[in-house]
């Protein structure tokens, strides 16, 4: 089976991936994106992080693109994607863990005050804000797929109160008033862009913390920074950006309420998703049935 490994990689990762997958799969070929144009006829599936545009075409034997990334919103906004093959999302659980890792994180570092406490650190400000206890905080997690589930979870085990939303369940609306923190974990489609806007942050509690974690494309960076700046928002914690790298200039980078992460928030790990991959494409060269499918018309 000839396969075409490609996507946005750092320098030596498609080496990592392509090891990794080859341990798990050494009967397959691993093919570049050019080894695979020349034998663009018997090129099957193709294994894919956050490719370019344009990286699939010329591929007419496709029929499987497994993504290594669980958001597939960059690869199904690609024009040149073949309508007709179907799409899955990765779905790894040591990525999935490290998500509700970082969740936790923030909503501890949150919940305790200690992005304030490293604000007067930098100040050389010895002062004590008052304690509260977990089970008074209302943490709201948008999105109940894999890793929104999990972050709930892990966060309800710390005895938060948490609720979970999903946009084809109950209106959001009554739930935001709760919500000291807002953690997005939704997936990017035309549905949930721009949901983070003023409207929303104007309906949280006062000095409330949101943790980006889904995509940049879901905040509305004007509302954001002006929730901030009215002292409306507390904090913002945010793994995603509009564009990423975010560029130099960007308010973000020094503005004191915001923490910042370089999209680290949860890495797909090679060790675990090459066996969730390779899972995928023997049931495709044995008729079995695919998982984690993408349905392409809702985006996810
Ligand atoms: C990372 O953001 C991913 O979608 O895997």
């Amino acid at each position: 089976m000839k396969l075409l490994l490609c996507g946005q990689m750092e320098a030596g990762e498609w080496q990592v991936w392509r090891d990794a997958l080859a341990a798990a799969m050494p009967e397959a070929q691993w093919l570049d994106r050019p080894a695979a144009l020349a034998a663009a006829d018997e090129v099957q599936a193709a294994v894919v992080a956050n490719p370019p545009p344009g990286s699939l075409q010329g591929l007419p034997r496709l029929r499987l693109v497994q993504s290594l990334w669980a958001g597939v919103d960059r690869l199904l906004a690609d024009p040149t994607l073949p309508p007709d093959v179907p799409v899955a999302r990765m779905v790894d659980p040591a990525m999935t863990a490290a998500m509700a890792e970082t969740a936790l994180w923030a909503t501890l570092a949150l919940h305790r005050g200690f992005f304030a406490y490293a604000r007067r650190q930098a100040r050389g400000e010895w002062r004590v804000h008052a304690q509260r206890r977990a089970d008074e905080i209302g943490v709201l997690v948008l999105g109940q797929g894999e890793m929104g589930r999990a972050a709930a979870a892990r966060i309800a085990q710390l005895g938060y109160r948490v609720q979970g939303w999903r946009r084809d369940g109950s209106p959001l609306a009554p739930l935001l008033g709760q919500a000291q923190v807002l953690i997005n974990l939704l997936p990017l489609t035309p549905a949930t862009r721009g949901l983070l806007d003023a409207k929303l942050f104007a309906a949280l509690p006062p000095g409330a913390g949101v943790v980006n974690l889904g995509r940049g494309a879901h905040v509305v960076d004007a509302d954001l920074l002006a929730a901030l700046n009215a002292g409306a928002i507390g904090q913002a914690v945010l793994d995603v950006f509009h564009q990423e790298p975010l560029p130099a200039d960007h308010a973000y980078w020094r503005h004191p309420r915001v923490t910042l992460l370089p999209h680290a928030a949860a890495l797909t790990d090679p060790r675990s998703a090459a066996a969730v991959a390779v899972a995928n494409l023997r049931a495709l060269r044995d008729g079995g049935a695919l998982a984690h499918l993408v349905q392409r018309p809702r985006g996810y």
